[in-house]
């Protein structure tokens, strides 16, 4: 049996536990693994190499992935080539490698393709990996602890100098169009205020309770946790740009200084805006994640080595389950409204920018 393995999409903490998780089960139960360059692209051009016991010795705790990456190379869609179907030359060279299947790990993007070359006809088993925690039917995407611990260590950073100078300071996360990473950081560095896409922020509730702050004796710093996906309400998004060719072109960012400019005439404090960005992304797994992704790619490896393809590996009650490709593939998971932590942080005087009262029915 010879099975192939691809990082696909962004990158994060955890991709290489993977790696060396499945290639050693794999070796172990005598079958031969390849590493796939680049993510599809590595199928779409060429660009693959043997993996050896050897090869993933060194690199639990290393960041990035061994193998590359790529955001935008999908064979339904070759951006090189106005858009093209090539996924028939992908199934063609996988035959020719005689790869009797490959591992694909990566978030919606990846899990997308994925399921549709496994319909296609090329076995393929999806491992779900992202900092943003969106994919559906996994209660963990490894990375996402990472993620966590860096924006938390970072709003503990902000907390000091906030309080020196009795600011507000405003800490923008990724996450997309979840909250995951905003709520868990957020509550984890003990942010004051903690807004998210799935809950519109009321402005002047945020203003309010900031103000409320400035008139507390012990300077009245404010810190807030704000989701790259967040909007006020009634309003959009903020882009920071469009990645042509990519799976999801919209890239998002900047909300964390539109919120700068709409609170500070609202405030006598000054406010300072720290997008954090791709450190989220970067660096070397927590321990959580290093023992996610191994047992992701350890059951993913399993998986393949028995010949049951067409799923993709997750978590649900601590358990390690197989959910089908087609079931997770164009789906995403945002925080429920009725998430445990959400009224956690309500009984800690967080605030999450809701309405005061509910907003007014539009009139037809
Ligand atoms: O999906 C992971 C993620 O880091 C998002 O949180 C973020 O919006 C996006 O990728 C950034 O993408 P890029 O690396 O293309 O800037």
């Amino acid at each position: 049996m010879h099975i192939g393995i691809l990082t696909g999409g962004g990158d994060c903490p955890g991709l290489n536990a993977v790696i060396r998780a499945a290639t050693l089960e794999l070796l172990a139960q005598g079958v031969r693994v390849t590493g796939i360059e680049r993510g599809f692209l590595g199928l779409m051009r060429g660009g693959m190499r043997p993996l050896a016991a050897a090869d993933v010795d060194d690199i639990l705790d290393q960041g990035g992935t061994i193998l590359g990456t790529h955001n935008r190379a999908d064979p339904f869609r070759d951006f090189t080539h106005d858009g093209d179907d090539r996924s028939e030359e992908v199934l063609t060279r996988a035959r020719e490698a005689g790869l009797d299947g490959i591992l694909a790990i990566g978030g919606d993007g990846t899990m997308n393709i994925a399921s549709r070359l496994h319909q296609c006809g090329l076995p393929m088993i999806g491992v779900p990996k992202t900092i943003d925690n969106d994919l559906p039917l996994t209660e963990r995407t490894f990375g996402f602890d990472s993620a966590v611990a860096i924006v938390a260590e970072s709003l503990g950073r902000l907390r000091t100098t906030a309080r020196s100078h009795g600011r507000v300071m405003i800490l923008e996360t990724m996450g997309r169009y979840a909250g995951w990473i905003a709520l868990e950081g957020g509550i984890a560095g003990g942010a004051d205020a903690i807004l998210i896409p799935e809950i519109p922020y009321d402005l002047e509730a945020l203003a309010h309770f900031c103000q409320q702050r400035e008139r507390q004796a012990r300077g009245g710093s404010t810190l807030i946790c704000i989701a790259e996906g967040c909007a006020p309400i009634g309003g959009a998004v903020t882009v920071a740009r469009h990645v042509a060719d990519s799976p999801d072109p919209v890239r998002l960012g900047g909300v964390g200084e539109r919120l700068r400019l709409q609170l500070e005439p609202r405030l006598s404090s000054e406010v300072r805006t720290t997008l954090l960005g791709h450190v989220q992304r970067g660096g070397t797994p927590t321990a959580f994640d290093r023992v996610l992704a191994t047992r992701f790619g350890h059951a993913a490896a399993r998986l393949a080595a028995q010949g049951r393809f067409g799923g993709m590996v997750a978590l649900q009650a601590d358990a390690c389950v197989v959910v089908p490709l087609s079931d997770v593939a164009g789906r995403t998971r945002q925080v429920p409204m009725t998430h445990p932590l959400l009224s956690a942080a309500r009984g800690l005087g967080v605030c999450l920018a809701e309405p005061s009262s509910p907003p007014a029915m539009s009139q037809d």
